[in-house]
């Protein structure tokens, strides 16, 4: 894409420059903390890479607010959000699996402006902005053609915190464990979003995720022209609750699956 505008310029500027230092931590990692529960990881990598990410912003758009996972809200009282996840797949990251990605959106007014997922093991950066394609390393990207849920490959997630719903999510994997050609867990929000987009991955669906794993990829795969929503088919969600997305094709397939009565936990 020749015509970026400043801020997606800016936003894949930045997300490089944190994927160096993710890049020369990746392997190195000696020390972890844990956040909200013991298996909830923190790393340096994540650290100085939301330093860097903020300074750059605060330096670069002053007025902006930024809304980031480790340190939560800078309100600047302005249209314009930053929403942040430093390093989405901490926890393969920790392990040494290169399935991790730095991950900036900008909000305009509560509408997701430009989006960029950073995958610095492999060098891959998606991105897009409002009404321009989504694209991979330069090259536009587009979801799966699987018309049906049986022809499908799709991927999930699980919340750290193991709580009724997180029971009862399994009860949803089993159930399209049973109807596709598969399921996976990859451990990087924002990359099994990227997957749809580029047709990797025929469907996604999670819940409990935050802004910040949800932001970036849900542009870059709605702007693919694959379809982003609730679990119930409402519109593209921003905070995370239930997502949903797919190659278009198998939406109505999987939001019959999501949307049924015996999930209504899910919905409270
Ligand atoms: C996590 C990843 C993972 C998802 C988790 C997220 P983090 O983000 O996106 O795929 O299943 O729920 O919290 O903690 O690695 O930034
Ligand atoms: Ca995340
Ligand atoms: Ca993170």
């Amino acid at each position: 894409m020749n015509n970026k505008s400043e801020f997606l310029e800016f936003a894949i500027y930045i997300a490089k420059k944190a994927g160096k230092i993710q890049n020369d931590f990746f392997g190195k990692i000696s020390d972890i903390d844990t956040k909200t529960t013991n298996i909830d990881l923190l790393t340096i990598a994540d650290k100085l890479s939301e330093d860097l990410i903020i300074k750059e912003i605060k330096k670069n758009f002053p007025s902006h607010s930024i809304l980031s996972e480790e340190k939560g809200l800078i309100d600047n009282k302005s249209d314009f959000m930053w929403i942040v996840d430093p390093l989405d797949g901490t926890t393969n990251f920790s392990h040494n699996l290169p399935i991790f990605a730095v991950s900036i959106a900008l909000v305009r007014n509560k509408k997701t402006i430009c989006g960029v997922v950073y995958n610095p093991a492999a060098d891959k950066c998606f991105y897009a902005e409002n009404n321009m394609g989504a694209f991979l390393n330069e090259k536009i990207i587009k979801p799966s053609l699987s018309k049906t849920l049986s022809k499908s490959l799709i991927v999930t997630g699980f919340p750290y915190l193991h709580d009724m719903k997180y029971d009862k999510s399994f009860e949803i994997f089993k159930e399209f464990y049973d109807k596709t050609r598969g399921l996976r867990r990859l451990g990087a929000a924002s990359l099994d979003l990227c997957f749809v987009a580029m047709g990797r991955f025929d469907g996604y669906y999670e819940f409990n995720l935050k802004p910040w794993d949800i932001c970036a990829g849900a542009l870059i795969a709605y702007e693919a022209k694959a379809k982003v929503t609730d679990w119930n088919g409402k519109k593209m969600p921003n905070n995370g609750d239930r997502i949903l997305a797919t190659n278009n094709l198998i939406h109505e397939e999987m939001i019959s699956i999501l949307n049924h009565q015996r999930y209504k936990l899910f919905y409270t």
